[in-house]
């Protein structure tokens, strides 16, 4: 890291609060200038002077305290930092950034910045998986909020699931992607093709598979971060996409790859992470087929293969492939990037990454093998990111 960055860490109540006293010494050891705010729920948790100690600045709790040496306090500290992070955010803090409230210093200047935000949610996993949190946390996915994990594990209320705030060391890593990496793709357009496909056997009736879509989202957000401009081709699934120059749904994989077709003469990297089908009904029912007692046979015919269409294609975009593998995962990696002639290719094993919040990869190029450590998906998609950076453009060569 060579220039000196400003962040303004904002903290709200919650017990993982403790652990961001970790994470702000870690913030500042990378040369990192932290700014704390605090609510007044999080100084119940932990107090002012740990953060004044750790940052050496100070910690401003109120907006008419800060008023005392500023005179717009909301506007002056969220103009003199390059990112505003909140960790932890709790259930309450997230209601009001997705309904634009300012009845505080940290939401007041979160509505006033002219900054990137990022946020790490932190609660009971009832709260985070209540349907109120999730329609929040969406609209914030739209308003371009990032959102760093959490993660599924124990907590504090002794309870297991979602809900807690990623570890200091993921929460640097983050950081670091969003505030660093912000212009390697800049005027780059970036397409990415995210989800399962669905292959209708009669009216009602499909074939799909597993895929969650939660890798290709988070590709896309990487991607966006990155400076690129991004286009998100994606079958069906249940999340809120992120602010993307262009979405489009699809269903099927015919459909998928005419989207792709059509977007790929403005694409310079494509990144395939779709799951897509490989067969297809040869005949699609027009009506729902009616149960008898005796075998049914339903021929399947290939599906299009998407990335090896447009990686064969004349003057093809730098193009990155998934694997997704269940048993010897680095042989077959290896066979598909050369059947398929990718200058990278990322691989997985399924039964680790279908639906997790975190997986462990392995990245295949020209020059071997390289482990992505097990991590959030969203930390995950920016190593790819800047991995795709390191080979791009050397984008002319075909895989041997
Ligand atoms: N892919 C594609 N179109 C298909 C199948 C796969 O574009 N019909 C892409 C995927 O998006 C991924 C890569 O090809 O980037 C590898 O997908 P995967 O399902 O792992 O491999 P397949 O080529 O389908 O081979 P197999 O299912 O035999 O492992």
């Amino acid at each position: 890291m060579t220039e000196k960055k400003r962040l303004l860490l904002g903290i709200t109540g919650g017990i993982a609060a403790y652990k961001i006293a970790e994470a702000a010494r870690l913030f500042t050891q990378e040369d990192i200038e932290v700014h704390t705010v605090m609510t007044e729920s999080a100084c119940h948790f932990v107090g002012p002077a740990t953060f004044q100690a750790l940052t050496g600045n100070p910690v401003y709790t109120d907006l008419w305290q800060a008023s005392a040496m500023q005179n717009m306090p909301h506007i002056h500290l969220s103009r003199k930092v390059d990112l505003i992070l909140i960790a932890p955010a709790s259930a309450d803090f997230i209601a009001k950034l997705a309904n634009g409230l300012a009845d505080d210093l940290l939401a007041t200047l979160c509505l006033a910045r002219n900054c990137p935000l990022l946020i790490a949610p932190a609660m009971n996993r009832q709260m985070w998986e209540n349907p109120a949190t999730q329609r929040n946390l969406s609209r914030l996915r739209q308003d371009g909020v990032g959102i760093l994990g959490p993660a599924y594990g124990t907590q504090a209320c002794g309870e297991t699931g979602m809900g807690r705030m990623l570890e200091a060391p993921a929460l640097l890593e983050a950081l670091r992607n969003a505030m660093f990496s912000d212009k390697l793709f800049s005027g780059t357009r970036i397409l990415i093709t995210a989800g399962p496909t669905f292959e209708a056997i009669d009216a009602v009736r499909g074939i799909t598979n597993r895929s969650s879509g939660k890798m290709g989202y988070a590709i896309a957000q990487a991607a966006i971060e990155s400076g690129a401009t991004v286009t998100l081709i994606s079958g069906p699934t249940c999340l809120t996409p992120p602010a993307v120059h262009q979405f489009i749904p699809v269903i099927s994989a015919d459909e998928m790859l005419h989207a792709v077709q059509t977007t790929t003469p403005q694409t310079d990297i494509f990144i395939s992470v779709a799951a897509v089908a490989d067969y297809r009904a040869a005949q699609i029912q027009p009506q729902k087929i009616k149960k008898t007692n005796t075998a049914l046979s339903i021929e399947l015919i290939p599906a299009p293969d998407i990335l090896q269409t447009v990686s064969q294609s004349p003057n093809p975009p730098f193009c990155v492939g998934f694997a997704a593998e269940t048993e010897q995962l680095v042989q077959n990696a290896q066979i598909k990037r050369r059947k398929k002639k990718l200058p990278l290719l990322v691989a997985n094993l399924v039964q680790d990454a279908i639906g997790a919040d975190e997986s462990e990869l392995i990245l295949f190029d020209d020059n071997g093998k390289h482990l992505l450590s097990k991590a959030a998906k969203i930390v995950q998609a920016h190593r790819i990111i800047q991995h795709i950076h390191t080979l791009y453009p050397q984008s002319g060569h075909l895989v041997s």
